[in-house]
């Protein structure tokens, strides 16, 4: 309306004329989302590091969504288990890890893949950057060693393809990380040692069930694999946050992320 000069000017418009006009605007609109497929570079990228007011690997319950203030958090209860976790602190990235995990369960993969598929990115409710070695250090009190390996080696596997598990490096790292981003020397050798190493197919079935793109309509529940979680999560009785394990305060973050000290 306004490329057009304003609604008097549209009003008095011949019908053919505002025909034209109307398919300009789907052509324009159509070259906007055409060009929106263009990857940024990495300088493009960082030059938006300044234009915010937190940083990219920030946790989500620490910062408001869209800009806006954050919420009131539910209050934990006194001993609070992962499901509990799950519900009340998880919400920004649990419909990611439950449709990977349902991905992980509808291919028939093992419980361990599954459960990790499922654990994978949580920790982004902490903290984003490095989510894989601090995803596992929070976990690794509480799973078998090879969930906390798949946890902490998706990270840097997500980076490199592997067409023996048709995993292909997927475009929203070139839109994340810039079109010519190279990973850096300690992502790529911890992926030469999870290459190398005999449970490398834990964190590649991780990356290979991680889903880059929602699938709308697609919105597992969490009870699809409570049993699961009841055998594989060694839940602490004094519950997560109260049980002096190494993570503990990991827990106690997320818990209570409005303490200020
Ligand atoms: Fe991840
Ligand atoms: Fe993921």
């Amino acid at each position: 309306m306004e490329s057009l000069g304003g609604a008097a000017a549209v009003a008095a418009m011949s019908s053919e004329a505002k025909a034209d006009a109307l398919e300009d605007a789907q052509n324009k609109a159509l070259n906007q989302a055409v060009a929106a497929k263009k990857f940024p570079t990495m300088a493009e990228v960082e030059a938006g590091i300044t234009e915010k007011p937190f940083r990219r690997g920030v946790g989500n319950l620490f910062i408001g969504r869209r800009g806006a203030n954050v919420a009131r958090l539910e209050p934990m209860p006194a001993k609070p288990t992962f499901i509990d976790f799950f519900r009340m602190r998880f919400g920004d990235v649990s419909n990611h890890v439950l449709q990977s995990a349902n991905h992980a369960m509808q291919t028939g993969m093992e419980e361990e893949v599954i459960f990790a598929c499922l654990l994978h990115d949580t920790v982004h409710s902490l903290i984003k950057v490095d989510h894989g070695w601090w995803g596992a250090q929070m976990y690794a009190p509480y799973v078998s060693e090879k969930v906390a390996f798949a946890i902490r080696y998706h990270q840097a596997l997500r980076f490199y393809d592997d067409d023996a598990h048709g995993y292909k490096y997927p475009d929203l790292y070139r839109r994340t990380f810039g079109e010519d981003y190279k990973p850096e020397p300690y992502i790529e050798a911890a992926y030469k040692f999870t290459r190398n190493h005999k449970w490398y197919e834990y964190p590649r079935l991780v990356t290979v069930n991680d889903l880059y793109a929602f699938e709308p309509g697609v919105n597992p529940k969490l009870e699809q694999f409570t049993d699961i979680v009841g055998r594989q999560f060694k839940q602490p009785k004094e519950g997560l946050g109260f049980d002096n394990s190494p993570s503990a305060h990991m827990w106690r973050s997320m818990a209570m992320p409005d303490h200020p000290l």
